[in-house]
Parts: structure tokens; sequence; C-alpha cells
């Protein structure tokens, strides 16, 4: 692996808070992802399953972890299942984990073939004391499972085989449990931010008109990868001039024009957890007086949204308060006004021409992370900040996004580092 070892404390804790959770006479089964085929023998990089490696930190494909509490042996109550290695696959592949290697890791101390994966089932689900199966589904609210996940097979397999045990979800459980990050995930999360704020100076001192988009997402992953990140967190979005308009923005294939903004959304992965930078930044070094004009409204923005971000309350009725906010910058900045206001449809306020997306999101071992959206925002949990203001007849849009932790007097912003004054951006770049 690229990155230093996280040490098995974290993935020891967090299956200790799972087990806390479960009713007496459960059991949880999780597994890992599939490695998805392209066409011929091609294949994607391998994503693992987050709830497998929040409670194992096994990032091995065809892994399955199995958690059994109440299992008359002890030593049977945790046991991860490991595709067991062989001279061919290892000529191919490369190393795979052994059982000392995968103890090491998770602090799981039972390791076993997946050749016994079945016949261990058997006995946890027949004399093994286990009456609630609990199962993991993709219950992201946005998730679209187009594709039958590797836990989805099991599922059939395993209602089919044992009928009369009683099902259950496990996604809730996991969703609470993850939205509150331990203090090696913070560290893990500040290192992603760290590498991510190397890629974007580097960036700051690279840009100059006539550039190639692509040839800025080139250098964001040279430095990602040179800092021990497997790459980036998500789809890189490189948007010159009127594309800054475009929220998912990936094909990164256009010139950047002397006088354009440039917005970034790009930000590294580090030992599986996710960083999410977004910045704006103008191509020949300068903001124009009406682009700074735009850029510190939202900059205002996302320093009073980080005030009322805050333990207790419920995001959308956060993002409402946000919404405001816009609406009265939008009016300063001329871009609607009081009839606009007067005469907008509840369903499709005047705002929403120039703002049109939520303003914050968890974040964690999936960029759009798990956890209940309804419930009350948590102390510890990760949350971006992205306001934005998108104005297609201007020709530019401006976003800007921060990474910060709920905390009891304050949030702690993750990405302090990384410059976001207009002036401080015209400075480093015009000092190269
Ligand atoms: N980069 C994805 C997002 O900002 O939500
Ligand atoms: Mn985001
Ligand atoms: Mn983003």
């Amino acid at each position: 692996m690229r990155h230093e070892p996280i040490g098995q404390k974290l993935f020891t804790t967090n299956r200790k808070r799972l087990v806390k959770l479960l009713k007496p006479g459960s059991m949880v089964v999780f597994n890992s992802n599939d490695i998805m085929p392209t066409n011929a023998d091609g294949t994607m990089g391998f994503k693992q399953n987050s709830d497998l490696y929040y409670l194992s930190g096994i990032h091995q494909e065809e892994s399955i972890l199995v958690i059994c509490p109440d299992f008359p042996d002890k030593q049977y109550r945790e046991v991860l299942f490991l595709k067991e290695p062989n001279e061919l696959m290892e000529k191919w592949e490369g190393h795979k984990l052994t059982k000392k290697e995968a103890t090491l890791i998770s602090g799981v101390e039972t390791v076993m073939w997946l050749s016994g994966f079945e016949k261990m089932l058997h006995h946890m689900m027949t004399i093994g004391g286990v009456d609630n199966v609990f199962l993991n589904t993709n219950e992201h609210y946005r998730a679209e499972e187009i594709v039958q996940t590797r836990d989805a097979r099991f599922i059939e397999w395993c209602q089919r085989t044992y009928p009369l045990h009683k099902y259950r979800r496990i996604a809730p459980i996991m969703g609470d449990l993850r939205r509150e990050k331990q203090p090696r995930e913070l560290e893990l999360m500040q290192k992603a931010c760290d590498i991510t704020e190397c890629g974007f100076r580097r960036v700051l001192n690279f840009v100059r008109p006539g550039v190639m988009e692509y040839e800025i997402e080139a250098e964001f992953i040279h430095e990602f990868i040179r800092l021990g990140s497997k790459g980036f967190a998500y789809g890189p979005i490189i948007a010159s001039g009127e594309n800054n308009v475009i929220l998912h923005y990936v094909d990164n294939s256009q010139q950047c024009h002397a006088g354009d903004l440039l917005l970034l959304d790009v930000a590294a992965e580090y030992a599986n957890y996710n960083a999410d930078l977004t910045r704006t930044i103008p191509v020949s070094g300068s903001f124009t007086k009406r682009q700074k004009e735009v850029y510190n409204a939202v900059l205002r923005i996302q320093r009073e949204a980080n005030k009322i971000l805050r333990p207790g309350v419920i995001y959308f009725e956060y993002h409402k308060e946000v919404e405001k906010m816009m609406e009265s910058e939008l009016l300063k900045l001329k871009l609607i006004d009081k009839t606009d206001i007067k005469n907008q449809h509840k369903d499709n306020p005047a705002f929403r021409k120039y703002f049109y997306h939520g303003t914050s999101h968890m974040l964690g071992l999936d960029v759009h992370d798990v956890g209940n959206m309804h419930e009350k925002i948590m102390l510890d949990s990760v949350w971006t900040i992205e306001p934005g203001i998108y104005i297609k007849e201007e020709k530019f849009g401006i976003r800007l996004e921060n990474n910060v932790v709920i905390g009891k007097s304050r949030n702690f912003d993750l990405m302090r580092n990384i410059p976001v004054d207009a002036e401080e951006i015209e400075e480093i770049m015009n000092s190269k």
C-alpha cells in the first residue's frame, strides 16, 4: 500500500462500536466490492466496499467480514475470509494478504480462506445462536444500483439458503457510525486535504492563458500520486470559461483563455479517505472587478454558512438559511431584483437560476458520504461547504468548497491552509 500504516485500533474500535448497537442473536456479513469489467479482459481499478474497509482496513477483493458477537466459541465472533493466494495468482497479480498480515491490519484474530466460508456460515446460522442476519445494501439516497453488487448477490443466496431467519438492514446503523469521525479518520482526511493543497498550489503556479484543461489535470495527478495518494477522490472538474457553469463538467478538454475563470473541483484520496476541494481562479492571474464582486459574495456566504452548520441543526433547514443569504447577495449583485422575488413560484425561487445545487454533504470514505441527512448534524462529522453562483449570461461561474469538522465551540476547517482570498490567489499566481 502507498499510505502509512493506519493501525488496527481504528478498525477494532469501529467493530466494537458496531457490536454495541446490535441486539442479541445477531450476525452481520460484509462483502467486498467486485472488480468491475470493462471490455475484452479489461477491468476498472479496484474500489473497496467502504463499510468492509471501515471495519477491517482490508483493501483486497473477494474478502468477507463476519461479525457474530454471541457465537459460543469466542474465536469465531469476528472472522475475516480472504482468497487464498497461490503461486500463479501471485505471478500475475503480485502479493496477496497472508492471514498474519490481515490480522495485523485489521485486528481480527481469526482469518480463514474463502473456501471455508459456507461451512462456517452454516455453523453460525444453525447452532450458532443467530436469529437476526444483518446484511448490507447501498442505501445512499442518491444511489442508483444498476449493477448487482457482491453484497446483493450474497443477500439473494443467503435468503434462498436460510429462508426462515430474520433479515435486517445494516445500512442505517453503518450510516450512524460513519457519520461520527474518529480521531484517526480525521488525521487521514487532513492528509488528503494537505495533498490536495499541494496539488492546488502547484496548479496556481502553472495556469496561464493557452494551457489546456487536461494539462492542469496532469499537474494535479502528478502531485497527488507523488505524495502517496492513489489518485483523484472523484472525477476531476477542470472547467474554464463557460464550462464553469456546468456542475459535472469532466471532459477537461478545452483551452484556457485570458480573462476567463477556471473552476477547479479537484481533490485527492488518501488511505481511501477523501478530500473535496473547489477553488475558482483567474486564468490570467487577476480577477476583473465584476468577477471579484461575485467571488467575494460566494466567499461571504461560505464563511457565514460555516457559522450555522453546527451540531443539532438539521441540514435542510441550514440549506434554506444559505439560500436566504444567496438571495440577498444576488440582489446586491443585481442578478435578481425585488420584482423577481415577488413574482417567484415557491417551487422555483428566483435565486435558483444562479445557485442550483445543495450547499453541503458529508464526506469521508465516500465523497458523498453515508448518514441520514434528516438527522441532526453531529459533533465530529465532516461536511463540505460549497456555495456557488453561476451566471450563464456573463459566461462565468464561481464555486468555493472547503471541508470542515463540526466542533464543539466552532468548526475546524481541514482546508484552512488552502488559499481562498481573491488577493492571495492573485498574489501567488503573479509571483511565479
Ligand atoms: N466534487 C463533488 C462535490 O463537490 O460534491
Ligand atoms: Mn462536494
Ligand atoms: Mn467538490
